[in-house]
């Protein structure tokens, strides 16, 4: 059983490994688009096409796409995955043409000619998403389901005290997602903090022969730095994977419906994915409503780290 995906990305160290998840997994990558977020957008879109390549997905289309939030400034993360986007580890690139038409474009495009069929997984910040909403307000109606990875609904964020970075790296973007009236999964730091790898699985990526473990274990050095500094344990947090796990494969994890909004104020809150998680009100029933998210409530994290290092071969 494959999953026919539309993926928008910003092509980083966790990107890397989602799409490595996917390729093993049965993400049937239709096309690739690619937003500022984790670096550039021009490097990232280069290494989206070098995964894209060390995979054997070689026809798969990749668009260029949004260089700039909506309404701010352009932040990168390099501290975060290295100058190159991928852990500094300066692989040999792919040397192949990116697709003449632009992201948000593409999006719609896809999405008209294939309505109801396609999944749409964005693992960056939401600026295409939020363009292909603003060029067809049709595409919640063709898109079948959206899973995003973003959000810290009732925890603490990874950017700010309450920001996560692809809702924090353009507010406005994300609130057009959590808008628009179409069946969409946050899977935020709420959750995402579960898929933390053990040493025992850092040990099993170190030690396999498999090349797609070898070339994992490259990009990943710099992330396990990073995450060595911030939380004092050599290990590293699965955001892209797990949201890649859950597109392919929703019964992996335990959902609720919950109204939201993104707070969009000047203050040190912006960027904040909102979550009313009060009890006392009563809970949305219909995903395609105004306002209304998916969030993760549970996940069975023993088989997604089993099938993340399946994935590797390790
Ligand atoms: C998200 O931000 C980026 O650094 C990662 O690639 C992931 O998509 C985590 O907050
Ligand atoms: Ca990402």
């Amino acid at each position: 059983m494959t999953t026919p995906l539309i993926l928008d990305c910003d092509t980083g160290i966790d990107d890397a490994l989602a799409i490595l998840y996917g390729a093993y997994h049965g993400a049937d990558f239709r096309l690739c688009t690619v937003t500022h977020g984790n670096v550039p957008v021009e490097r990232g879109t280069r290494n989206t096409l070098t995964l894209l390549d060390a995979v054997g997905l070689t026809d798969v289309p990749v668009h260029q796409g949004a260089a700039r939030p909506f309404a701010q400034e352009l932040h990168t993360a390099e501290f975060v995955h290295g100058d190159d986007g991928l852990g500094n580890s300066h692989l040999p690139e792919s040397t192949r043409q990116i697709s003449g038409t632009l992201a948000a474009a593409e999006i719609v495009a896809q999405a008209r000619l294939h309505p109801g069929e396609l999944v749409l997984l964005a693992i960056g910040p939401m600026t295409n998403i939020g363009l292909a909403l603003l060029l067809e307000p049709q595409l919640p109606q063709l898109i079948k389901r959206v899973v995003v990875m973003g959000g810290a609904v009732g925890v603490e964020g990874n950017i700010s005290p309450t920001a996560e970075a692809n809702v924090w790296h353009d507010p406005e973007a994300a609130q057009l997602v959590v808008d628009a009236e179409w069946d969409v999964v946050f899977v935020g730091l709420e959750i995402t903090l579960a898929t933390v790898l053990s040493s025992e699985a850092l040990a099993r990526i170190e030690n396999s022969t498999d090349k797609r473990a070898k070339f994992a274990w490259k990009i990943m050095a710099h992330y396990l730095d990073f995450h060595e500094k911030t939380m004092g344990v050599r290990t590293c947090v699965l955001h892209d994977p797990l949201a890649m796990a859950l597109a392919l494969d929703p019964e992996l994890g335990g959902y609720r419906l919950v109204n939201a909004y993104v707070e969009l104020g000047q203050g040190p809150s912006r960027g904040a994915l909102v979550g009313d998680l009060r009890k006392t009100r009563p809970a949305p029933t219909d995903a395609r409503t105004k306002g209304v998210i998916r969030i993760v409530e549970s996940i069975d994290s023993e088989t997604f780290h089993e099938k993340f290092l399946e994935a590797l071969g390790a």
